[in-house]
């Protein structure tokens, strides 16, 4: 239940990057001997990852909130639960980690947000480019290889997933494999530099070129978790929406340039500094137009909480969704608080109105219930969102840094 029209103030720590997080916790399954990592978010996608890990034979020791000591040598099994794999995306990210280090490896299709199709052919033209098998029956994904000999893979359309997939299966094969039209996130360099840390040779991650250079075993690491831009973009989001001035903390400011440059387009005052960002409302914002693109350019991930801005923001703003085909149904949500938005395809006209109004609204995939957190904190009076679960597998702790802010937020118990 959000309280709206209250300024958010004062300071927030954003915790480690999930789409990271997601590919680094399965990639340990790659690794010849314990690994530590920092910085781990503490979110329900991640929790669920780890219980896969145990189940499958991992230990897994947790030294703090947000560190743990992970020995996954002792997977015994290469076949993952299909009841865990359905809850989310990432679990894609087990194809290329166990055909890495057992040659074979069956798992469902992923689960995951309904924000489109999201089909995974890329992945398995990529994995069986470096020689694997894929069989596909009963919605298990069997795949299975003598050997791995590296190779050129051509990604036709940019995909984060793919390129960390491939870069799994082809840390120890034999030979080179150069991955193009690779994709560029934050989140791929930083599973490159965990790779890189256990003894694999990958070179180019964060350019659209990725060579990999197959090496005989890899070791273990301690690696810590790079902030997360997409939380951090969804509080300078929410700034912005309640003519507040926060300060956001431990972030790395250039993987957010695209939202500073759009905001401050929109007349919002951001300042950066070393590991942190200001973002000071100093009155309306101003539409503008946002097209989502792979990084560096606007994220889609951030699609969601800006067109919520833009929904109380002076004039009009242009909306194109190029990534999904599907990531405007949340609008349907944002209209029953006098949001004024017509949607045409992957195309979504957003007429700034004056004030939000709360009501009770639902969360349709995850960044749809940040965005609906948004609508609420800068709508007048009170929003109740539903299917919250959403969001607590992407933002940690979330309505205890609303609260810290100033917000008037609270969790109501599950009926
Ligand atoms: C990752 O999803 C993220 N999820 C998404 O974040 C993010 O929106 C997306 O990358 C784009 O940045 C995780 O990292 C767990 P893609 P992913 O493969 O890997 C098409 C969030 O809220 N495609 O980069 O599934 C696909 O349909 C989530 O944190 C194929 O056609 O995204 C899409 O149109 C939501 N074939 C485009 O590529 C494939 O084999 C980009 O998808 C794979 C993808």
């Amino acid at each position: 239940m959000i309280e709206g029209s209250n300024k958010l103030q004062g300071e927030v720590t954003i915790s480690g990057a999930k789409n990271s997080a997601l590919a680094i916790l399965p990639a340990t399954i790659l690794a010849g001997s314990a690994c530590t990592l920092k910085n781990l978010p503490a979110i329900k996608d991640g929790v669920y990852l780890r219980d896969m890990l145990i189940q499958m034979g991992a230990k897994i020791h947790i030294s703090g909130t947000d560190r743990i000591e992970i020995d996954s040598t002792g997977i015994h099994t290469h076949k993952i639960d299909i009841e865990i794999a359905q809850k989310m995306r990432a679990s894609y990210y087990f194809l290329g980690a166990l055909l890495g280090r057992f040659k074979k490896a069956e798992v469902p299709f992923p689960g995951g947000c309904e924000i489109g199709v999201r089909p995974i052919d890329l992945h398995l033209k990529g994995l069986e480019a470096l020689g694997a098998k894929i069989k596909i029956s009963h919605g298990i994904i069997k795949a299975k290889a003598d050997e791995l000999i590296g190779a050129p893979i051509y990604l036709d359309v940019v995909s984060v997933g793919a390129t960390i997939n491939i870069m799994l299966a082809a840390c120890m094969a034999k030979g080179i494999t150069v991955i193009e039209n690779a994709a560029k996130e934050p989140y791929i360099v930083d599973t490159a530099n965990f790779l890189n840390a256990l003894g694999a040779n990958i070179k180019g991650a964060g350019t659209d070129v990725i060579k990999i250079k197959g090496v005989e075993a890899l070791g273990g690491c301690e690696h810590s978790i790079i902030p997360d831009q997409m939380e951090a973009g969804t509080y300078m989001v929410a700034a912005a929406a309640t003519k507040g001035d926060i300060l956001i903390k431990n972030i790395i400011p250039t993987h957010l340039e695209s939202v500073s440059a759009k905001l401050r387009e929109m007349g919002v005052e951001v300042t950066e500094y070393e590991d942190s960002l200001r973002v000071r409302s100093v009155g309306k914002a101003k539409a503008v137009n946002i097209k989502t693109m792979p990084y560096p350019g606007f994220p889609t991930d951030m699609q969601q909480p800006m067109s919520v801005l833009l929904a109380v923001s002076e004039g009009t703003g242009i909306v194109t969704e190029s990534i999904f085909e599907s990531r405007f149904k949340y609008l349907d949500e944002l209209k029953r608080m006098g949001a004024n938005i017509k949607v045409e395809g992957r195309v979504a006209i957003i007429e700034g109105v004056h004030k939000l109004t709360g009501a009770s609204v639902y969360a349709t995939d995850l960044r749809a219930g940040a965005a609906m957190v948004v609508a609420g904190l800068a709508a007048e009076g009170k929003t109740l969102i539903s299917n919250v679960n959403y969001i607590d597998r992407g933002y940690e702790r979330l309505e205890e840094k609303l609260i810290n802010l100033g917000a008037k937020v609270r969790r109501l118990e599950e009926e």
